[in-house]
């Protein structure tokens, strides 16, 4: 039978809490923003594979939302995540308040460079330095071995990536596959927003990514060929909205304009007011 996990709210109580966990064995950490689900989940599956203690936080970072309604609307279900938490046999949920993660205006703050600078960059103001620092903060408190993201957020794995080469920090970062649901759309705390109407229409995010991908295996190297293949999925309406739909390089996360090898293809959409992001990686084909 699974324990349950340590509620923990304080830096000083994890630290404390940790101290005492560490002899046992590496430290696995997954850092969340709650509203858990199973691409959570096959985070958390991951670390406790590997790891003696398993430790999941649960922090809604005001920091990295540039929309205060996006902030206000989050959805927060602490006591459904720490139950999914016992049944995936996490041993730590750390809870903090933003009180206790930023008693007082910081001073200082991780500032990206150019990876930040397309896909989900230019919409999303201060949001990569938000993750960035908040990350940067709980990696410093957790000190974990290992830490897991997911591969959905292909723009903040790479940053943070680089944030643990940049600033030397102790820690392998371990990045996870996508969770689809059974008709495609990715996993993600958002997607419980959107009405059944806004459900479907998001399918278009989808399409347009596959349909991008598609030609890129079948021999279209121009990337704005690739892209119209993918923008002639998504049919705007009111309903949905193609934000972007990009073909960059998997580690600088540049655009392309000639795909000859490894590329990330990567879309935001918004549907019924809620902004999804994908994206799925592509090679061009034998030819
Ligand atoms: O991916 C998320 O949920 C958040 O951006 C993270 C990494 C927990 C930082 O707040």
């Amino acid at each position: 039978m699974p324990h349950p996990p340590a509620l923990v709210a304080s830096i000083s109580g994890l630290r404390e809490h940790l101290a005492a966990r560490r002899t046992l064995g590496p430290v696995g950490f997954v850092p969340t923003m709650g509203a858990l689900h199973e691409g959570h989940a096959t985070l958390i599956r991951g670390a406790r594979k590997g790891n003696a203690t398993v430790v999941v936080s649960i922090f809604v970072n005001p920091l990295q939302f540039d929309r205060q309604e996006d902030l206000a609307r989050y959805p927060r279900t602490l006591e459904a995540d720490a139950a999914l938490c016992e049944t995936l046999g996490v041993d730590v949920v750390f809870a903090p308040t933003a009180a206790e993660m930023y008693p007082e205006p910081l001073m200082m703050g991780v500032t990206v460079g150019r990876l930040g600078d397309h896909l989900c960059g230019p919409s999303r103001p201060g949001h990569f330095a938000g993750v960035a620092t908040v990350v940067l903060k709980l990696l410093q408190i957790v000190q974990p071995d290992r830490a897991y993201f997911g591969e959905k957020d292909a723009q903040q794995l790479a940053i943070i990536r680089r944030l643990v080469t940049d600033f030397n920090l102790p820690v392998t970062i371990v990045g996870m596959p996508t969770i689809r649901e059974a008709d495609g759309l990715a996993m993600s705390s958002r997607n419980r927003r959107l009405s059944p109407e806004g459900r479907r229409a998001a399918l278009a995010l989808v399409r347009a990514l596959t349909a991008t991908t598609r030609a890129i295996v079948e021999g279209v190297a121009d990337a704005v060929a690739a892209r119209a293949a993918g923008q002639r999925e998504v049919r705007e309406d009111d309903a949905v909205r193609l934000e972007y739909l990009e073909i960059v390089d998997p580690a600088t996360l540049q655009p392309v304009d000639q795909v000859r090898g490894p590329v990330l293809v990567a879309g935001a959409l918004w549907a019924d007011g809620v902004r999804l992001i994908d994206n799925m990686p592509a090679s061009p084909g034998p030819h």
